[in-house]
């Protein structure tokens, strides 16, 4: 596997885990399932996979509503196709977006996604954007201090 040079790491997430972590087929299913997106209201179509510790992908797309508050976010759509799929184990995760800005994972994502990791390396990329370089971030990069289930034991 081959780095651009502006793939810069904020902060590694396992990294022994990152050098195994296939990105381009990552990248792939998340552009691919970013096509399915439903976002007939914002335009904004994103797309999620995430590999876990078995090998296996999951993808998400956004849903929206003409509710608009309805809105499920790409990130959370792949989690619950993990879930319900009976993975538990998130090791990467690609989220693709349209260019020029890069997109990222919001604050409800973001807490979704530390109930099943601590930390994950994550590759925001942009569409059809050859001239959009790709980041690669962390959810402990992009969520420090994240609240956990080990506030609650009492
Ligand atoms: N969106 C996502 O799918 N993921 C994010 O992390 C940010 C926002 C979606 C929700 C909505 O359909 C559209 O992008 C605009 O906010």
């Amino acid at each position: 596997m081959s780095r651009a040079p502006q793939d810069a790491v904020e902060a590694p997430a396992a990294p022994e885990a990152a050098q195994a972590i296939d990105w381009d087929a990552l990248d792939g299913a998340a552009l691919a399932v970013r096509e399915r997106a439903h976002a007939p209201y914002s335009g904004y179509w994103v797309g999620a996979a995430i590999l876990v510790r078995s090998g296996r992908v999951f993808a998400g797309c956004n849903v929206e509503n003409a509710s608009y508050g309805l809105t499920l976010c790409a990130e959370r759509s792949a989690i619950a196709q993990m879930v319900a799929a009976g993975e538990r184990d998130p090791i990467a995760l690609t989220v693709a977006t349209s260019g020029p800005v890069l997109g990222s994972p919001c604050g409800m994502c973001r807490q979704t996604l530390a109930e099943f990791a601590v930390d994950l390396p994550i590759r925001l990329i942009a569409a059809g954007g050859g001239s959009v370089a790709p980041r690669l971030t962390s959810l402990a990069a992009l969520l420090p201090e994240a609240f956990g289930a080990a506030a609650l034991s009492r």
